[in-house]
């Protein structure tokens, strides 16, 4: 059956902005993460510690995190790629972050500029001091469905990823359909890979991305395969720059307007969510992909 209640792991401030064309206000970014934190949010994603070459909407990380307002009862992880961009969020004072590997050689490569195998290595070393210094690690594993060069991924590929990630400390593992190719069957095969193999499934997270339409089918499966974590972006924004035709995340007020429906809570109040997408599209000069958001503007 359904859970009583889902976890939202709001990502629209880090995949969102990872991927717009316009660059995006230090100022504008931080009440952005803080209207949706007020909305209901209780895990907001806030930035990257990644090169600022290889993403330069993100290069005010430092800037944006230590200025950013925490709210009591909520957490700000940041995405850490190695044990440079490690340094730089704690030296922020970050205390949740999220690293990421991939399930494709391919993506590894254009992702990370390294192998599946390479990142993993680097990705050991900083959970291992993370967890030493008290840290909540997510791991995430991207391509865990299929990759735009190599098709569709093996689960037991994914398994191997995933299961190395929590040999090394991670607390929780997000399961990245990074160009949004799955369909609910395959995220149930997956799911259920991975528990015959003994992860169980409150460890796991979903990461949809909608480029098929398929993300809100898809998190119903998970959740009915006993996820309790889902990953969305507040207005549908997102995509990652080095995943060819990869597109916006699974909206959050796509996800809380089915949850609504369905009795399940997030604590995320929708009409406040719906106005800090249609605000922050007025920020990126064009409208909120969410359906729910265009739904339920009237302007
Ligand atoms: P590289 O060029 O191989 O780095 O990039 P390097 O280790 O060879 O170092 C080269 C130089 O970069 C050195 O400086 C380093 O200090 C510096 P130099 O000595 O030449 O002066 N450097 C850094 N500087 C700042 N911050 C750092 C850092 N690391 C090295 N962290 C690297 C390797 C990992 C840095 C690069 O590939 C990178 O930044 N990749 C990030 C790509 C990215 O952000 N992708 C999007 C996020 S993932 C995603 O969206 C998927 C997800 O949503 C889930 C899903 O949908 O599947 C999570
Ligand atoms: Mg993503």
């Amino acid at each position: 059956g359904l859970p009583a209640r889902v976890t939202v792991y709001e990502v629209g401030a880090r995949d969102g902005l990872q991927n717009e064309k316009a660059t995006v206000p230090t100022a504008v970014k931080a009440q952005f993460i803080d209207r949706l934190a007020e909305a209901g949010a209780t895990v907001v994603e806030a930035t990257s510690f990644v090169h600022p070459k290889w993403v330069p909407q993100l290069a005010d990380a430092e800037d944006l995190f230590t200025g950013l307002r925490r709210r009591d009862g909520v957490r700000y992880p940041v995405l850490v790629p190695n044990p440079r961009g490690y340094e730089r969020a704690l030296a922020c004072g970050a205390r949740e972050i999220a690293v990421f590997a991939s399930a494709t050689e391919t993506f590894a490569r254009r992702n990370l500029n390294t192998s599946v195998e390479g990142a993993l290595a680097e990705i050991e070393a900083v959970v291992a001091r993370a967890r030493a210094a008290g840290l909540w690690v997510r791991g995430y594993v991207s391509m865990c469905f299929g990759d735009p060069w190599q098709g569709p991924v093996d689960p037991a590929a994914v398994a191997a990823v995933v299961e190395r990630l929590l040999s090394a400390g991670c607390q929780e593992i997000s399961l990245g359909d990074t160009i949004g190719t799955a369909t609910p069957g395959h995220v149930r095969a997956l799911i259920d890979t991975l528990g015959s193999r003994g992860v169980d499934p409150a460890r796991l997270a979903v990461h949809f991305h909608d480029t098929y339409g398929q993300a809100l089918a898809n998190t119903l499966a998970a959740l009915l395969a006993g996820i309790t974590t889902v990953d969305a972006s507040a207005g549908g924004l997102g995509g990652c720059p080095f995943a060819k035709s990869a597109t916006g995340n699974l909206a959050t007020e796509d996800l809380v307007w089915m949850l609504d429906g369905l009795g399940v809570y997030t604590g995320i109040d929708l009409p406040a969510l719906v106005e800090t997408s249609r605000w922050m599209a007025g920020h990126l000069g064009r409208p909120a992909p969410s359906r729910a958001v265009q739904a339920l503007t009237k302007d």
